[in-house]
This record gives structure tokens, sequence and C-alpha cells, in this order.
């Protein structure tokens, strides 16, 4: 077997990850080590150039000839004088063991929503936080504490909410979660406790967030959205009469990106006042706005009536597990006592790191940078789609804010199913609308494309197969 690799590191679905040089390395070796064990690069192939492999990758030349140089020092490839390096014969692997330390296959192509770009984690910034923060904490600090979190952390969160998104945030009412999915579950929790039933939930929505209210023993009505957003006219209407919570993203509608309208805004908040009602407002990606300053958080308005909820995990990475929530007065007792019993408080270290992070306007660099890099991106998935926008193909829409933008199947008989099967064919993971809904595929045909994912030089590629499995829609 002489074949030569002609493909390119991306075609192979190389994705070395990020990080300083040592990280980005070991990804690299991880990822050929996977490629060589899953039949991907076959033996004897030759490998490219590193000038070349460098390149698609986006990688210093050094990095990618060190990890050559490992990967011969460790069996996987053979390096002759004159006839380049290649992938060397694998002895099969029969232990259960050997077959356990198997690194998982690397994953194709994903433009799915949900995820930041989590090789911008700013590894330098926050180790530094940490290590600044903890030379200054004192001890009391790593004890049991306040339930609600360190009072460092809710304090700077305070003014930095009350900065970025106009919420009206009094550290005393603020609780520090584990993210934002621990926020909705202890709120539906302590509803649930206080006699309600139902809650209502944008439609589409988020089907883990339904599961997480649904678990907490209530029953998740569907709140529709249109291109003004929620529906929040419907509240207090015989369909959602016993309703006592809504549940809304009204910066930059999850999925469909709508910006709630400001008639809806008032309507929301007059129907919380006039039936005691409670709104939860997931702001999970306000940070993220392109076209005009921030939308501001509907709390802002209503301190009383909105549960504001937010977390890092679109800013900095889902990983860290860190959100929070500005809770009403009459709703904080209640909320302090379920986050007491659900895990006493969230961790210190991360939440004194964080606090250092913000405190220092680290936070604020970080995500200047990360909205200029999606902001690209998204620019950059509006230049590749506009062919098909012009054909009358799909219409994009949700673009003003956030990671992801909608792309509705316009030509007759398109189907997202086609579409996202297609684009599976071709080694790319996409979303259908349809899998948002209540119930499942009722609807306008769409797809929802995160561009958070891949990381950089896996994205163009990513974009080319995504236009491609469009393109084919409704011919096949
Ligand atoms: C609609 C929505 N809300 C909230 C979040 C954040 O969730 P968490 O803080 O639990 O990671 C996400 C993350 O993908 C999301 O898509």
């Amino acid at each position: 077997m002489t074949e030569e690799w002609s493909t390119s590191g991306w075609d192979l679905h190389l994705e070395p990850g990020s990080g300083a040089g040592a990280g980005r390395r070991a990804g690299l070796e991880a990822a050929l080590r996977a490629a060589i064990r899953g039949g991907r690069l076959a033996a004897g192939s030759r490998v490219p150039s590193t000038r070349a492999l460098a390149r698609d990758l986006g990688l210093a030349r050094g990095t990618v000839s060190a990890a050559y140089d490992q990967l011969v020092a460790e069996g996987f490839l053979q390096a002759r004088a004159g006839a380049g390096t290649r992938v060397a014969p694998l002895p099969a692997v029969t232990t259960a063991a050997a077959q356990a330390s198997r690194p998982r296959p690397v994953p194709a192509l994903r433009l799915v929503p949900g995820s930041p770009d989590v090789t911008t984690f700013p590894v330098a910034a926050w180790s530094r936080a940490t290590r600044l923060a903890l030379a200054a904490a004192p001890t009391s600090t790593f004890g049991y504490g306040d339930p609600r979190g360190l009072q460092e952390l809710r304090t700077v969160l305070a003014d930095y909410l009350a900065r970025t998104r106009g919420v009206v945030a009094d550290p005393e009412r603020i609780v520090v979660t584990s993210g934002y999915a621990q926020g909705l579950a202890l709120l539906a929790q302590v509803l649930h406790g206080a006699g309600a039933h139902q809650v209502a939930m944008e439609d589409p929505g988020l089907g883990f967030h339904r599961t997480i209210v649904g678990r907490a023993g209530l029953e998740v009505l569907p709140l529709p959205v249109d291109r003004a957003g929620a529906c929040t006219d419907l509240l207090g209407g015989a369909r959602l009469a016993d309703v006592r919570a809504a549940v809304v993203t009204p910066a930059h509608q999850y999925p469909t990106g709508a910006t709630l309208a400001p008639d809806r805004r008032r309507a929301l908040l007059d129907w919380a006042r006039t039936t005691g009602g409670l709104v939860i407002e997931d702001d999970y990606d306000g940070e993220f706005r392109y076209d005009r300053h921030p939308v501001g958080a509907v709390q802002g308005m209503g301190p009383d009536e909105v549960a504001y909820v937010g977390s890092v995990s679109k800013t900095i990475g889902p990983g860290v597990r860190l959100g929070w929530m500005v809770v009403p007065e009459r709703w904080l007792e209640p909320v302090v006592s379920a986050k007491t019993y659900a895990d006493h408080r969230t961790g210190t270290v991360d939440q004194l790191t964080l606090a250092h992070l913000i405190a220092s306007h680290g936070y604020d660099r970080h995500v200047r940078v990360v909205r200029a890099r999606y902001r690209r991106r998204r620019d950059l998935l509006v230049a590749r789609l506009a062919g098909l926008v012009e054909s009358g193909a799909v219409e994009v829409s949700g673009i003003s804010a956030g990671l992801h933008a909608v792309v509705s199947l316009r030509a007759p008989g398109a189907r997202e199913a086609d579409v996202t099967r297609r684009a599976a064919e071709l080694g790319l993971e996409i979303t259908g609308l349809g899998e948002h809904r209540h119930v499942p595929g009722e609807g306008e045909p769409g797809i929802v494309v995160g561009f958070g994912t891949p990381s950089e030089p896996g994205y163009p590629r990513a974009l080319d197969v995504l236009v491609r499995a469009l393109g084919d829609q409704g011919g096949r």
C-alpha cells in the first residue's frame, strides 16, 4: 500500500484544538493517532509535508514536525531517508484494556448550536486570575459559606450585569449556580413547591430545558414564537390561564433569533404583575450583539417580576459550569434553600477566578475578542449562503446576535431530514428546527446553524459542506 496521502488535514477531519504550542502539538498527535487507528490513514500512505499540514491546520511548522517525530518514536509513523514519512502497519489491538485506552474517534465537522468555540478558552488569563485570586483569598473562602456564592463574585457581577445588560442587580439577590441549567432546575423546583402546575416555554425552544422543567413535576405548555419573539400577549389567555411562570429568551430567541418586541416585553411584565406570575429570563448570549447596541434585559424593567439567569457557557465555555440568577425578593428565600439542598454551593475556586477576571476587565477583553471572531464567522456564513438566498432556495434569519442562525428551507418540497442526512453523508452534523419544537417536526422547515464550532481551520470547510447539502435540497 503506497497510496499518497493526497487530502489536506481537514479533509481528514483533523482538528488539533488550540492553546499554546505544547497543547496544539498534543492535540495534533491525538488526532493523527486516532486517524491511523480508525483506518482513515492507511498503512503505507505518505503523510503530507510538514509545510502543507501546518498551512492547512493553521499551525507552526515546528509543531507539525514535533508531532511527526513523536509518532515516529511511538511506532505510528515510519520515516525513511528519501522515502518521506509514512503510516506504519499497526499491529492488531487485542486486549480489552488496549481497546479502552483508544482515543475516541475524532468527530466529524459540526455546525450545531449550543457550543462556543471552546478553543478560544482564555487559558492564560484564567490561570493567571486563579493564581492571583487564590493568593489574596482569605482561608474562609474554602469552607462552607453563603449558599448564594462568594460575596466577591456577587459584588462584581452586580456591577457587570448592570453595566452590560441593564439588570437591576443587588448582590444580596444574586445566587451563583452551576450554569443556567441549575438555575432553571432550582426555579422549577421552587415553583412546584409553591403549588404551580404549569409553565409556559417558548416553542420552538431547547428540549433539554423543557425536560429540566418537566422533571421538577411541572407541565410545560408551548408559548408560540413569531418574528417579534415569544407571543407573550397570549399569556393569561384561556389556553395558558393556569401558567405560573414563563421561560423566555428575549434578547435573542432560541433558536429563531428574534428579539422580543417592545410591546411584547410590556405584555410579559403586565401578565406577571396582574397574575403574580414569574418571568424566567434566559440571557444566554446577550453579550453577542452585532448590529447595534446590546438589547437590555427585560429584568431591568421588572426586577420584582423577573428572575434573570445568565452563565459563562457562551462567553468562556460550558465546561466551567458557572452561572448566576438575579432573583426577585419574594422568591429569594426558597431559591436559596433549594440551592443549599442541591449542592451547598458552587465551587469557590472558579468563583474567585471569575470574580478576578471580571474585576480586572479581563472578562470584557475576552468577550470583545470572541465577539469579533463570531462576527467574522457570521459574515462568512452569510456570504457563503448569498447565492442560495438569491435563488430563493433559503432564507437566513436570526443573525443580528448570538452564535447561531436559522436557515429556512424555501425550495418546494425541501425537507429538513433530507438536508441533515445529506450533510451527514458529507461528514457534517447539523440540526433541524423541527427538533426544537414541542411537537417535533411541525412547522416551516429550517436548519439551526451554530457557528461557534468547529475551530478556525475547519470552519470554511464546514461551510462548503453546508452549502453543498443545502444546494442539493429538494433535488434528491
Ligand atoms: C438557550 C440556552 N440557554 C442557556 C444556555 C446555557 O446553559 P448552561 O449555562 O447550563 O450551560 C444555552 C447553552 O447552550 C442555551 O442554548
